[in-house]
């Protein structure tokens, strides 16, 4: 299919045809509850990894929806009928976030990945994925992420939205990275912030049953309903879990793209504190 057909823009950030502008007018519409756990994340930078540690946390009723931009303007009547708690992930920017949840101060986990590595996995998704425009080679990807043509846009002003509002109690913000190097740390900091009460040794199964392999091999055994992705642009969950490695970036990077994405990283997150 050609970019037209796959891609639409709404203000001003690149969107899949999979979320309808009708939905997206609507957002601001949404009715959140106060219990609703909000899993925020520009893509490729751990979103069904965390989903996957959050589900398995509560030992109550809760339903992992796909993502509140994704689908068409029935999807808030969709979503205002599930009666259990619900994990909503999204991975719009803060202001394009539905105010209700800001207003009713929802718990909201934003997660992000050394952008560098996110950009080379969103390559290889966008490589493989039948519902994303054709990128020819990773030197045009690389140009189309720096100047945030791809979808959800630019990963710089998805990154700042989230971060001005660091100091927000309702708000949590993890590192893909720091999942890596201690998982059992970070999910015992999210139960917390969730207010779940999990032991130690059910913080070491959940890691377990969290980790690459474990996760990468339940899929296999899965069907492939497009439902069970978080993602939602895939109905081949395989192509979620790639590598799952941590500077990867370094195996696509020429020294001279490092050098240009340097600069731009300086420029535009010179008031951040990353
Ligand atoms: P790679 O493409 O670098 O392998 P998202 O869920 O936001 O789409 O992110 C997908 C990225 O998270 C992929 O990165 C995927 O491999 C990685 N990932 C998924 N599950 C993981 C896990 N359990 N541990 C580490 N990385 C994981």
């Amino acid at each position: 299919s050609s970019e037209a057909e796959l891609i639409h823009v709404f203000k001003g950030i690149p969107f899949t045809t999979r979320s309808s502008p009708e939905l997206l007018k609507s957002l601001d519409t949404f009715d959140a509850r106060e219990d609703d756990v909000l899993l925020v994340s520009y893509p490729k930078s751990g979103t069904h990894w965390l989903a996957g540690v959050i589900t398995k946390l509560y030992n109550t009723q809760v339903t992992l929806t796909s993502p509140i931009e994704f689908g068409d303007i029935s999807k808030l009547e969709e979503l205002n009928k599930l009666s259990s708690q619900r994990i909503i992930p999204t991975h719009l920017d803060y202001n394009m976030l539905p105010p209700n949840f800001k207003n009713k101060k929802c718990k909201m986990i934003y997660i992000s990945r050394n952008p560098k590595d996110t950009a080379v996995s969103m390559y290889h998704y966008y490589r493989d994925n039948p519902n994303l425009p054709t990128v020819d080679t990773w030197t045009a990807f690389f140009d189309l992420f720096l100047k945030g043509d791809v979808v959800c846009g630019s990963w710089f002003d998805h990154f700042l939205s989230w971060e001005e509002h660091e100091n927000d109690k309702n708000i949590l913000f993890l590192f893909y990275e720091d999942m890596k190097k201690n998982l059992p740390k970070i999910v015992n900091e999210i139960s917390l912030f969730l207010g779940l009460n999990v032991s130690d040794s059910d913080i070491q199964d959940i890691c377990k049953k969290s980790s690459f392999s474990e996760m990468k091999s339940d899929t296999e055994k899965e069907n492939s309903d497009p439902n069970h992705t978080v993602c939602a642009l895939t109905s081949n969950r395989k192509l979620i879990f790639r590598k799952g490695a941590v500077g990867d970036w370094k195996n696509h990077f020429t020294p001279k793209q490092n050098r240009r994405f340097e600069e731009i990283f300086n420029e535009k997150m010179k008031l951040s504190k990353m």
